[in-house]
């Protein structure tokens, strides 16, 4: 591992080359909906589940049909049509595109993505049969989306991408922070970067190293990462996925490093992978992780997947021959640990020294949610910040718009019983709750005229109920319907 976090890094191509090939790729209309167009809804069907066959049907020797041949398709092409669509020589020095027999075929991914270029290696898919190189630069995946999603996306002064691969993450922050810095261990990725960079006209500061060496001292108001997660006894094969650092590491390395890295009010947030050791529940495992740091935060577990199927999805991944020796090995270590499962999900941390204690909450989220995230989870924050500083009993409330009261009855003696009343949203997060008959009334009166005080008095004298031992009930329930979105505060 080299410490030195000087490294000079450089785009894969010259500044005048990347200068010839955005020219190139922006005159042959290579975008995101220059391709949509050119290949038709059919075509593009097929592509999504990598059935190449009807968008070559319908594609010649025109530049953005080259492109697409090169860098979606994967195939082989005739030079001179290639000329036609790209700076060859730039392209070939920088590794771009490779000679092979018959013309010319792609070195790298290259391909349209949101409204930027984006640069990585090429996945599996368009290089069949060639298992991935031990610094593999990771293309956009279902993780790098996730994270894009949920991060918050308030206008900030500085941004940090750790591990910022081909770069990914740092384009979506350029677009609302004033300074970008990635950070990698690996130099290749940041010469990815570098030319995503460059490419899309953008000037991020890149630098090599060990998770936060590179940014030692410094502080950001927003970090991401989508760090090298994966669990295993810390001796990987892959840069991508595997940190060096035994079981979830990593990630108890990067949370427990929230209060160095980030400004006041700053968030930082990564997708991560915990450990279910047995006997352990996984929320105390995370909190741990959390243990001493000024920082709200919300913790959420999406997935939880055995060890058999955790280990053959990564060496699937990988594009490996399937090592059953190898796969023997890294379940014995997890047998060895009393690791009985893996969690996956989204950890998003915010920065706050004063006020009291930290609000931690980690929980399962395994519904389906309204996309982008990142607006649920700065809702979140915001609503950590009400419920901590806001006298409940005096404030007013209002129903959120999308409720819905599901009632489930069982036939008695005395004909229908209601036996279950569940509470749920029918957007945003999607939660549902089980609620008793007086909650559900309070939620349906909720209009905002009323205090929570008066309203919890009315409900008093209605039921014939003790107005103070109702308070008392009311207001961690309530606390919790404000929580979860389904109370709303003005
Ligand atoms: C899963 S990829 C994420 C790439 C990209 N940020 C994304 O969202 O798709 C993880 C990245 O972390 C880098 N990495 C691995 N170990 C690291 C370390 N110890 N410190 C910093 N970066 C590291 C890898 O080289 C890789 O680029």
């Amino acid at each position: 591992m080299r410490e030195d976090v000087r490294v000079q890094i450089t785009p894969l191509l010259q500044p005048a080359g990347i200068d010839r090939l955005r020219a190139a790729l922006s005159a042959a209309n290579y975008t995101r909906q220059g391709v949509e167009d050119r290949l038709g809804h059919e075509a593009q069907d097929a592509l999504s589940r990598n059935d190449f066959r009807p968008a070559l049907r319908i594609l010649g020797d025109e530049p953005l049909d080259v492109l697409i041949k090169l860098y979606v398709c994967g195939q082989t092409c005739d030079r001179d049509a290639v000329e036609r669509a790209l700076p060859v020589a730039d392209c070939v020095e920088g590794g771009l595109l490779e000679p092979v027999p018959g013309g010319l075929r792609a070195g790298v991914d290259l391909h349209p993505y949101e409204d930027w270029w984006l640069i990585a290696d090429a996945p599996e898919l368009l290089r069949p049969g060639q298992p991935l190189r031990a610094d593999h630069v990771l293309g956009v995946g279902g993780a790098s989306n996730t994270l894009a999603l949920a991060t918050v996306r308030p206008k900030v002064a500085t941004a940090l991408d750790l591990g910022t691969g081909c770069g990914v993450q740092a384009l979506h922050l350029s677009t609302h922070a004033q300074h970008v810095t990635g950070t990698d261990l690996s130099e290749r990725a940041l010469r990815f970067a570098a030319t995503t960079a460059a490419l899309n006209g953008m000037d991020w500061e890149l630098l090599y190293g060990d998770m936060t060496k590179p940014v030692a001292g410094r502080r950001f108001d927003l970090v991401v990462s989508n760090p090298p997660f994966v669990i295993g006894p810390g001796e990987g094969s892959h840069i991508y996925r595997d940190s060096g650092r035994p079981a979830d590491g990593i990630c108890a390395e990067l949370a427990g490093r929230a209060d160095e890295l980030l400004t006041e009010g700053g968030h930082l947030q990564f997708l991560a992978n915990w450990a279910h050791v047995e006997g352990e529940p996984w929320q105390e495992r995370v909190a741990s992780w959390l243990a001493g740091t000024h920082v709200d935060g919300w913790v959420i577990q999406r997935e939880v997947t055995d060890p058999v199927s955790y280990v053959q999805l990564w060496l699937r991944d990988s594009g490996d021959q399937f090592d059953a020796q190898r796969a023997a090995a890294w379940l014995d270590w997890f047998d060895e640990q009393r690791i009985e499962a893996v969690g996956f999900g989204m950890i998003s941390l915010r920065k706050r020294s004063t006020g009291g204690f930290p609000r931690v909450r980690i929980e399962d989220l395994h519904q389906e949610i309204e996309q982008p995230f990142g607006a649920r989870v700065l809702d979140w924050f915001d609503r950590q910040d009400f419920l901590r500083t806001t006298p409940l009993l005096g404030a007013r409330f209002t129903a959120a718009p999308d409720l819905r009261l599901y009632s489930e009855a069982e036939a008695g003696p005395e004909g229908w019983e209601t036996v279950r009343r569940t509470l749920a949203q029918t957007s945003g997060l999607h939660w549902t709750e089980a609620v008793d008959e007086a909650t559900a009334a309070l939620v349906a009166s909720s209009t905002g005229d009323l205090t929570l005080a008066d309203q919890l008095g009315l409900l008093a004298v209605a039921h014939g109920l003790d107005e103070e031992e109702l308070a008392a009930a009311a207001v961690p329930v309530v606390a919790n319907l404000v929580e979860r979105g389904f109370l709303d505060y003005s």
